[in-house]
């Protein structure tokens, strides 16, 4: 079997330096080497988010869920609340990750591929004071927006709450910078736009805030923000036992990004987005979204009506092209996905775009 193109919001695929690495020796995750790796790995995802001294970065081994579920698990004392801005999938899963652990919200809810309505966020900070955080999707990857993070930052900083931004689908795809934008949390992994794996989750959270969270405030053993800095802090490892090679896959990403220029891999990305979508247009295809609103690595975009989104899906499989249907109520509208996130460059967007036009 050729491998597939996987033009799908993660997972991705990996640069060649990055597959090798996941076949480094062994080492002890207890050892001066690991400690090193680890140190570099988290100052570089520090770097990934423009963040400086003020901010430290913890690595989960985990997925994306898991970097969100330890911020969420991790900060709450009882009595204060958390407000949930969401208008997508991944909006939900936040929303389902307070439900789970009993955590109080105030919702604010928008329809999905809609942008979140600032007046109504700001009379929701308004209206409650036991509101302790905003969270917030910075790209919702269920419908390829990018919500106004920066405006909800400026709003959080208002009214003196903390801000958690899941950049699972954001982080190395589009310009973050923690500091500017008021993010006292940032979540990502690998898996994404970085182009590693699944597996290697990470939060980047402010320092003053992550000194005063206590292991005992965590509603999580495994996830447990303030082991996790702790540990980090004190000695440059992890609480458990982590997954070491998916680390290294980790660093190696990181340090191609970072030594080719971030701005460079943003910008590639861009102009993948652009072929792709200049194409999709002159094959008469629409856009869920105008284009302005659009993630630089997700293309929502619908079917011809009449036709079968199963069986177009399978025949792109079949052609070696990997695309997502859309979710929920935007898989029963014909809507598919197409991703450039990882190890796609401007041909292969070219050959894509040949391929879609056959299966369409
Ligand atoms: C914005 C966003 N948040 C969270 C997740 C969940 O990540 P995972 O499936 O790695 O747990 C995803 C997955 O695509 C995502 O796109």
């Amino acid at each position: 079997m050729s491998k597939p193109m996987l033009f799908s919001p993660g997972p991705v695929m990996a640069r060649e330096n990055v597959r090798q690495s996941l076949t480094h020796y062994d080492i002890c995750h207890r050892s001066p080497e690991f400690e090193a790796m680890f140190k570099d790995t988290t100052d570089k995802i520090n770097k990934l988010f423009k963040a400086d001294d003020s901010y430290k970065s913890v690595i989960i081994s985990g997925s994306g869920t898991s970097a969100n579920e330890t911020v969420l698990s991790s900060i709450f004392n009882d009595g204060e609340k958390a407000l949930l801005v969401r208008n997508g999938e991944f909006g939900n899963r936040l929303q389902q990750i307070l439900d789970q652990y009993k955590i109080p919200y105030v919702d604010c809810s928008f329809e999905w591929g809609t942008r979140p309505d600032l007046k109504k966020v700001e009379e929701a900070l308004k209206s409650d004071p036991a509101v302790k955080i905003v969270c917030m999707v910075f790209h919702e990857t269920s419908s390829g927006m990018i919500n106004p993070v920066k405006a909800v930052g400026d709003l959080a900083d208002k009214y003196g709450k903390m801000y958690m931004v899941d950049c699972v689908s954001a982080a190395a795809g589009q310009d973050i910078d923690v500091k500017d934008m008021h993010i006292t949390f940032a979540t990502s992994v690998g898996g994404k736009c970085l182009g590693a794996y699944p597996g290697s989750a990470y939060v980047c959270g402010k320092q003053d805030v992550l000194k005063t969270l206590t292991p005992e405030m965590g509603k999580n053993v495994y996830l447990n923000l303030a082991r996790h800095y702790q540990k980090a802090v004190a000695s440059n490892q992890t609480p458990h036992t982590p997954n070491v090679n998916l680390f290294w896959a980790l660093q190696t990403a990181l340090t191609n990004v970072l030594d080719e220029g971030l701005d460079k891999q943003i910008a590639r990305y861009q102009e993948d987005a652009k072929i792709l979508r200049e194409g999709m247009k002159k094959m008469g295809l629409k856009f869920l979204l105008p284009e302005d609103q659009m993630a630089n690595t997700v293309t929502s975009v619908f079917l011809p009506e009449g036709k079968d989104l199963e069986e177009f899906i399978a025949k792109m499989d079949d052609n070696g092209y990997t695309v997502y249907a859309g979710k929920g109520k935007f898989y029963e509208m014909g809507m598919f996905q197409v991703a450039n996130m990882g190890e796609i460059y401007p041909d292969d967007c070219r050959k894509f775009l040949t391929v879609l036009e056959k299966c369409i």
